[in-house]
């Protein structure tokens, strides 16, 4: 090889060695002291082996600025490039927290927006595997208007492909709103946060004291915040996680989820099932179980597991093809509706519905909890939302009623009125403007006074009511109702019902979009 040659061939080899040691081997050192991955190793541990093609390997950034011009890293802090998981093709950018703490920088920005029109162009589900210390401070304004374009890609892209963001250190200021956009967001407990303002100027300006756990920690937002979606125990599990969750998902709006090779009899009864609810309608029971029984192999990827935990949402396969569980849970709280859950629940049934996943929603709802914290809170509005989304939604919708359907949330929780596909219930259901002791009540409320033996009285009336309107048949004989089953053969009426639903076609009137009541 010529000596000119041998000289370019080792100039490449030292660039390429130096955009993958990125902040240096100290650095790199302390991320793993703290037993996380580095930007590189990510990436490794989320695609597919060797699959993983770089793109933008030797942009630096373009600052003079506060000595900047003497250290330009090859690669600028940001990972980016195309690879596969399952063989399917997604978008990546990893932040490299080694070079300037991760922060974001002009040529960061171009990099995510040049990677995010590409994704966009292809049809194919961007990554974002973030760990930064937000905007570059030496790079002011320019930073600010990289994160905007990002923001802007974000919304363009928002119900055309999936994007996911796995959050695996800080995530700090105007950084947190491009998660916030996309469709999922995942965090590692005890070592990511995310926050607007940080501890130090909350000290500042409200004088409260907070750490960053307690602040923006991957606990605080699974469970009060419900910003995180999911939580996993370290940067491996998150990226487990993230391959499982794009498992449900299609590569765009325009293509179904990918159906896997069913390991699960279609047909198969779960006599379990018949004795899984009370018949005492005041007892609880865990709607895990009913799920668990239905869907495929018992395997249920539940989203926000630990955020307004009377309502389930999650994925799981029916007969193979992905699909998204609304659940009333009847073990907290009775499964009433409230604002918090509202918004999880619409939030979920939208993702569901933009993405061609059919909706499987199981229903046992007292209705919507009564009080002053609620109705001052915008219980109005919020759970408009839930009702909003489900009566949009133009996916496969169906219903499976296990026990109570009463008042305005018997219509919100996907009910024929709303166009739902099937709807069916169990055989002990109730399905009445309200439960039979309120009823009783307020229709009786003299006969009662009036009584020799109220008690005796008031359950003798109850009686009449539960035998009149809390049973299935009236909705039944209405055509509310599809049929009411055997419990032991739900999975059977949903997946037959599902391949019958397989064309559906529904168009929403012409518009720019709706107003969802936010
Ligand atoms: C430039 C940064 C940086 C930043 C960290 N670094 N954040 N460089 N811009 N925003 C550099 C540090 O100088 C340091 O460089 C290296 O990254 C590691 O940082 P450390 O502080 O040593 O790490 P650690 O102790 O783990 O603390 C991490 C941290 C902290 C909590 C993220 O660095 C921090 O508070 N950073 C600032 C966070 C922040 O306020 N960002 C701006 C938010 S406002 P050396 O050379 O010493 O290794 C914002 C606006 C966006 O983002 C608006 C968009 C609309």
């Amino acid at each position: 090889m010529p000596d000119k040659r041998r000289k370019q061939m080792q100039h490449l080899a030292d660039l390429r060695q130096q955009s993958q040691e990125g902040g240096g081997q100290e650095k790199i050192a302390k991320i793993h002291a703290k037993g996380r991955l580095t930007a590189r190793e990510r990436i490794l541990a989320l695609l597919d082996e060797g699959s993983f093609h770089e793109t933008g390997v030797f942009v630096r950034h373009r600052s003079h600025e506060m000595g900047m011009d003497r250290f330009r890293p090859v690669g600028d802090g940001i990972i980016t490039g195309c690879g596969r998981i399952d063989g399917r093709q997604v978008y990546v950018f990893a932040q490299d927290f080694t070079v300037f703490g991760g922060s974001m920088s002009e040529a960061n920005a171009r990099k995510i927006c040049r990677l995010m029109d590409q994704a966009l162009e292809n049809g194919c589900p961007v990554i974002g595997l973030n760990d930064s210390g937000g905007a570059r401070i030496q790079e002011g304004v320019r930073s600010l208007a990289g994160y905007a374009e990002i923001f802007w890609r974000n919304t363009m892209a928002s119900g055309v492909i999936p994007q996911i963001s796995a959050i695996l250190g800080p995530c700090a200021g105007g950084a947190v709103y491009s998660p916030a956009i996309t469709d999922f967001t995942l965090m590692v407990d005890q070592t990511s946060y995310m926050f607007v303002t940080g501890p130090n100027v909350i000290k500042m300006v409200t004088n409260e004291d907070v750490t960053f756990e307690e602040l923006g920690g991957a606990r605080t937002h699974s469970t009060r915040s419900g910003v995180a979606h999911f939580m996993a125990a370290g940067d491996k599990e998150c990226l487990v996680m993230t391959r499982r969750l794009l498992s449900f998902l299609p590569q765009n709006n325009l293509e179904d989820p990918p159906r896997s090779v069913p390991t699960d009899r279609p047909d198969r009864r779960e006599e379990a099932l018949n004795d899984l609810v009370p018949t005492d309608s005041r007892k609880p029971y865990d709607m895990h179980e009913v799920i668990r029984l239905v869907v495929d192999d018992g395997d249920f990827m539940e989203v926000q597991p630990l955020h307004a935990q009377n309502l389930i949402c999650g994925f799981a396969r029916l007969d193979g093809k992905p699909v998204g569980i609304v659940a009333n849970q009847p073990k907290v709280q009775a499964g009433v509706l409230d604002i918090t859950c509202s918004i999880k629940g619409a939030r979920f049934v939208r993702t569901c519905d933009c993405f061609n996943i059919p909706l499987v929603v199981f229903e046992d709802v007292p209705g919507f909890l009564p009080g002053l914290d609620q109705e001052y809170g915008g219980i109005i509005k919020h759970g408009a939302k839930l009702l909003f989304a489900f009566a949009e939604a133009t996916v496969p919708k169906l219903t499976v009623i296990t026990r109570k359907a009463y008042g305005g949330a018997y219509d919100v929780m996907n009910s024929k009125h709303i166009r739902a596909d099937y709807n069916i219930a169990w055989p002990g259901s109730e399905l009445a403007v309200m439960g039979p002791e309120g009823a009783v009540n307020i229709l009786y409320r003299q006969q009662l006074a009036a009584a020799e033996d109220p008690d005796a009285e008031r359950k003798k009336l109850v009686d009449e009511y539960n035998e009149l309107y809390a049973n299935p048949f009236i909705a039944a004989g209405l055509g509310y109702l599809d049929d009411v089953i055997e419990p032991a053969e739900t999975r059977h009426h949903l997946i037959t019902a599902l391949h019958n639903l397989a064309g559906k076609k529904q168009l929403l009137p012409p518009k720019k979009h709706g107003n969802i009541p936010l």
